[in-house]
């Protein structure tokens, strides 16, 4: 089977590793791809945004199953437009992309299943929405309600940063018309967990647990970033925790969606805040994470490209259980200096082979293109380095010695990825 991954992320570095390993897979074409994946597939000058141009080449090419990593070609309809084609695809339709795509249509079903989430109201009125930070205690959440490439979220300890954050919305415009519409939401406290499930509106196949780490210093500092690291399991999430949240999160969200008349089809992630008062959910996403996919697939020891098509087909009743290696893996990301700001590209990165050649170690590729026989930076977020290991002590002293092999101009990474893991696993330390 020929094979087109579009994106160009450590996660569609990771998809690729995996489908790779699948016996049905013959080919993998990747739409624009980086450095890595060129080594494994055959990357297209061809960016995510082009929907009509990659259904053209899917069929001409023969393609037999697309599958779709970032959020904006899902909530710009490529599932739709594939299918219209007769193209099979392994993602939601537009419609249900809105899980991702807009936070009111997203907060409104949870809201109308019952599915435990903050507090929020929706506001397309400035004037409402000020009148509403008046009359309530912060910290209180602003949100844009389209994509704004993860930016569009405030946290805000004063009613003064409330009122700026509305005002980028309302006045300043800088999302667009992603920002004519805001949510204002109670903040949730307590430690954040991925959990993602494969589905094709139907049968529901939980993956297995993972972290990221957002912000860009150590002891989670700084401001916000795409993601610096993350592991897989979560040792905080005990059995009843994961079922709970699969149960009246996940699955909840989708028999809900289902009867609203709408399939989801693909990965739906929940984003939730292990609160006091029980797992809640902080957003959904319509995709597979980055970079928990990073720490998520080295676990994974089922077959993906069997999977992808099981949902596509919407046979994944009859597909049986998801297999996983019981290893804990670390993922650490290498950044190239002044991300999440400013930063340089160009630079020549020396080591990955090195690294690569480790115990339990793959180096997933991000920000880099090939150049002559080697790879340069070409991005923020520049590479992942996954381990995989008999605890998170292991996994996490593999990630940090491979990652001694690797170098390039203004390297930066996290030092603390993983710590907390280590912590819980050998009962040092508490919850946060
Ligand atoms: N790691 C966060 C995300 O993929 O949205």
């Amino acid at each position: 089977m020929k094979v087109l991954v579009v994106g160009s992320g450590g996660r569609e570095h990771a998809l690729i590793w995996k489908l790779s390993q699948s016996p049905l897979v013959e080919k993998i074409y990747c739409a624009p791809g980086n450095g890595g994946t060129v080594a494994i597939a055959k990357n297209l000058n061809i960016s995510v945004d082009k929907i009509k141009i990659l259904a053209d080449f899917a069929e001409g090419e023969g393609i037999e199953l697309t599958v779709v990593g970032p959020e904006a070609p899902l909530v710009a309809g490529i599932v739709d437009l594939f299918e219209k084609r007769g193209l099979k695809i392994f993602g939601p339709r537009k419609e249900a992309a809105q899980m991702e795509g807009s936070k009111s249509f997203a907060k409104n079903i949870m809201q109308k299943y019952d599915i435990p989430t903050g507090f929020a109201k929706i506001f397309t009125d400035h004037k409402k929405a000020v009148n509403y930070i008046e009359n309530h205690e912060v910290p209180l959440v602003i949100k844009a309600d389209g994509l704004a490439a993860g930016k569009g979220v405030f946290i805000s300890e004063s009613k003064e940063e409330a009122k700026k954050a509305l005002d980028y919305c309302f006045v300043n415009k800088r999302f667009g018309s992603a920002g004519d519409k805001v949510i204002i939401e109670e903040y949730l406290e307590g430690e954040e967990v991925s959990l993602l499930v494969f589905t094709d509106g139907e049968t529901v196949l939980p993956m297995v647990p993972a972290q990221d780490y957002k912000r860009i210093y150590d002891g989670d500092l700084g401001p916000n970033t795409g993601g610096m690291g993350s592991y897989s399991p979560v040792p905080t999430v005990t059995e009843e925790i994961y079922n709970e949240i699969v149960e009246k999160a996940l699955k909840s969200t989708i028999e809900g969606l289902k009867n609203e008349g709408i399939e989801y089809r693909g990965v739906l992630y929940g984003g939730i805040i292990l609160t006091k008062d029980g797992p809640k959910v902080l957003e959904f996403n319509c995709r597979f994470g980055d970079p928990e996919t990073q720490a998520i697939l080295p676990r994974l020891e089922s077959d993906l490209a069997e999977i992808m098509l099981a949902v596509a087909e919407r046979r994944l009743a009859n597909y049986g259980e998801l297999k996983w290696s019981p290893k804990n893996c670390v993922t650490v990301v290498l950044a190239s200096s002044g991300y999440p700001g400013k930063y340089e590209e160009g630079f020549e990165i020396k080591g990955i082979e090195g690294a690569n050649l480790k115990n339990g170690v793959v180096v997933f590729q991000a920000g880099t293109v090939r150049e002559g026989e080697g790879v340069v930076t070409a991005g923020g977020r520049v590479l992942n380095v996954s381990a995989l290991g008999n605890d998170f002590k292991e996994a996490r002293e593999r990630v940090y010695e491979a990652i001694k092999e690797i170098d390039f101009n203004g390297m930066y990474y996290r030092k603390d990825i993983a710590l907390r893991a280590v912590k819980s696993q050998s009962g040092v330390g508490s919850r946060k």
